[in-house]
């Protein structure tokens, strides 16, 4: 993935911000997820009057890939932005289905609407990670 798309994914991630539901934190995200057919998987944040049912914007792209018949471990990248002073980072519940369904070494490209943009693996972001290939039994 070169800077090109890494900057491309960004701005779809950008527009799926656009369809966020956040209506209790005002506080909109998207994401984009490639996968390694090339398509591209859309995400938005989606609160709740009861807050933990909230999903995040990362989480909402990874399933939405699932339940379109996306196997695990077969994605390149997923991009997420928000209106944020830094690059957007995702939070630990996603960074723990990102080690999940996502190869290790695979790009989280997180930025901003400003043009911020940082680059980390799904590792680096949960190094040590408990999933099913190690973790779960000792
Ligand atoms: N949120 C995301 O969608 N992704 C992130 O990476 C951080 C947090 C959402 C959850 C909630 O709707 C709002 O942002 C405030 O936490």
């Amino acid at each position: 993935m070169d800077e090109k798309e890494a900057r491309e994914l960004l701005r779809l991630a950008a527009a799926a911000r656009e369809r966020a539901y956040a209506p209790y934190s005002g506080f909109r995200v998207g994401s984009a997820l490639l996968d390694r057919e090339g398509r591209v998987h859309l995400g938005c944040n989606v609160e709740n009057a009861a807050f933990g049912p909230t999903n995040c914007a990362e989480r909402t792209a990874l399933f939405r890939a699932v339940a379109d018949g996306v196997p695990r471990g077969a994605f390149r990248a997923i991009a997420v932005a928000a209106d944020t002073e830094g690059p957007c980072r995702p939070c630990g519940v996603c960074r723990q289905v990102l080690a999940e369904l996502c190869p290790p070494d695979m790009p989280v490209i997180m930025g901003n609407l400003k043009g911020d943009m940082e680059i980390l693996t799904v590792s680096e972001l949960l190094p040590g990670a408990f999933t099913l290939e190690g973790g779960r039994s000792g």
